[in-house]
């Protein structure tokens, strides 16, 4: 299994940005732990993160030519986006939508997800392990769609 995990805007300053919210695990930590754990769940993962719209969506586009599933934490896009929402759900392959902080135990504006609808499902509040439990449903979906 072949995974990309996607980190959108402000996600590179993980471990100093409002770590009362989003915890003080580096985005760097963060992958790391990911990359252990899928080995260990027979996936190998890239990690990438960018505060660029565009060029998530070139990497969702790419994705579609190598990987069997996408983990994708928006950040403050997930609110916005119509793009990435166009580039979501022109994929074949499954994408899940994670995101560290609870959203809907924030301001208003973070409770409605453009991209939600067209994800395979969310996983939100969990901190770092938000990651972690998108990655354990995406292999189990992974590994069940092959078998059928
Ligand atoms: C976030 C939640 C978003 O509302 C926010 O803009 C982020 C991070 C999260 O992981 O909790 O940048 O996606």
């Amino acid at each position: 299994m072949k995974i990309l995990v996607l980190h959108g805007p402000n996600l590179n300053l993980l471990g100093t940005r409002e770590p009362e919210i989003y915890g003080s695990m580096t985005l760097g930590d963060i992958n790391a732990r990911l990359i252990e754990r899928g080995n260990g769940l027979g996936a190998e993962l890239k990690c990438f993160q960018s505060n660029h719209e565009g060029a998530l969506i070139d990497e969702l586009q790419a994705a579609q030519m190598w990987a069997d599933g996408v983990i994708f934490n928006p950040g403050g896009y997930t609110h916005t986006s119509v793009a990435l929402r166009d580039a979501i759900a022109a994929l074949k392959i499954p994408v899940i939508e994670v995101h560290l902080s609870n959203v809907y135990a924030r301001e208003e504006f973070r409770h409605h997800s453009l991209l939600s609808a067209v994800c395979q499902g969310r996983i939100t509040g969990f901190g770092w392990r938000s990651y972690r439990l998108g990655l354990i449903a995406l292999t189990e979906l992974l590994e069940e769609s092959a078998t059928q």
